[in-house]
């Protein structure tokens, strides 16, 4: 896999890092509140299981899972592919991403968690992409903002590929081009 890549980005050390101080934030503004964290299947699933270990305070875990991309390009239009299980009307939400893009998938999930009357609904995501926002939205926990490059590992992938790759890379442009 490590061949397909222009370069790392953040190596394990960097993000093990990152993520502490994001469950430490989280525990410090959540403390008592029994948050529900969401993780947006799939590629959120690693930063996820590192984030919520990360967490010294109770909370609650649910999966919801969206769709929009194939191959490199996003279709523009979220699809929702699986609902929570939980009942979140009176309770604090934090929806976990593992990056923004656009922000059609946050915002389309931000829309529809608060049709069901949450205590409060935050934005947690790992990576962040800000110049190619469509939507004029902002996370509440940011782990890296980053440049418009494509980015696979650490739960990304290109074409289902890379996303066991414990760090984050660039990918090499002959890969997708
Ligand atoms: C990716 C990523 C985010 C979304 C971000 O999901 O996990 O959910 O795209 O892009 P946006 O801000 O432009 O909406 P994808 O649909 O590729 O599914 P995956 O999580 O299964 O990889």
């Amino acid at each position: 896999m490590y061949n397909d890549l222009d370069r790392i980005l953040f190596d394990k050390e960097t993000i093990q890092k990152r993520v502490a101080q994001m469950g430490a934030q989280i525990s410090a503004d959540y403390a008592g509140k029994n948050p529900v964290l969401v993780c947006t299947l799939r590629g959120a699933c690693v930063f996820f299981s590192d984030l919520i270990r990360a967490c010294d305070i109770p909370i609650e875990i649910d999966f919801i899972a969206t769709s929009s991309y194939g191959g490199t390009r996003s279709s523009g239009v979220v699809k929702l592919m699986k609902d929570l299980n939980t009942n979140i009307e009176g309770r604090h939400v934090i929806v976990v991403e593992d990056i923004i893009d656009s922000g059609l998938t946050l915002q389309y999930l931000k829309n529809l968690l608060e049709t069901r009357l949450p205590a409060s609904v935050k934005l947690c995501t790992f990576l962040d992409k800000k110049e190619r926002r469509e939507v004029p939205l902002d996370s509440d926990y940011t782990g890296f903002e980053i440049p418009n490059e494509f980015v696979v590992g650490y739960g990304l992938d290109y074409d289902e590929k890379y996303r066991n790759l414990p760090e984050v890379g660039i990918l090499k442009r002959s890969i997708y081009e």
